[in-house]
């Protein structure tokens, strides 16, 4: 059985991966009306993972005892002025992420769930993955710029990202 405390701060969790899905499908819509698709694919597959993020936490609490609430989600911004200013919040959108998945640990700790404190590995990993993969596309967009040209062949380039990226989510498994 879960803690009140950790159960809370599960449910914390969920809220900010629901967030987070919204933050990136917002995202994806915003690239697919400027007309680059890569990016919007990128985007909507990052949402999608998103939200299977939020599935996972969902049906744990659920299975230790506790009960997953489905909250209110605060409602992403819809426009994002550049690409490069898009990809820098998706950076540091991920290593707010991380941080609240940090200190969701440390309450596995307090509480003593060392079940919890296992189960949320997982997400630690998943973190420096997201991190990893935010810094180098990040790195790619500050090459560019705003460059129309860059940026297309930047489009292209991404969609192998989005293959290399799925390819190692299946080897992990
Ligand atoms: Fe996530
Ligand atoms: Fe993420």
């Amino acid at each position: 059985m879960l803690s009140k405390k950790l159960e809370k701060a599960l449910n914390d969790q969920i809220q900010i991966e629901a967030e987070s899905s919204q933050v990136y499908l917002s995202m994806a819509s915003w690239a697919e009306v400027k007309g680059l698709e890569g990016i919007a694919g990128f985007m909507y597959g990052h949402s999608d993972e998103e939200r299977m993020h939020m599935l996972k936490l969902v049906k744990y609490v659920n299975e230790r005892g506790g009960h997953a609430k489905i909250s209110t989600l605060k409602a992403p911004k819809t426009d994002f002025v550049s690409f490069q200013k898009m990809f820098e919040e998706l950076y540091q959108h991920e290593i707010f992420v991380s941080n609240s998945i940090n200190d969701l640990v440390h309450v596995t700790l307090q509480e003593k769930d060392y079940a919890t404190h296992n189960f949320l590995q997982w997400y630690v990993a998943e973190q420096l993955e997201e991190e990893a993969l935010a810094r180098t596309v990040l790195d790619k967009i500050n090459l560019i710029g705003d460059d129309k040209g860059g940026l297309y062949l930047f489009d292209r380039d991404i969609q192998q990202l989005i293959v290399e990226s799925a390819a190692s989510d299946t080897a992990g498994e």
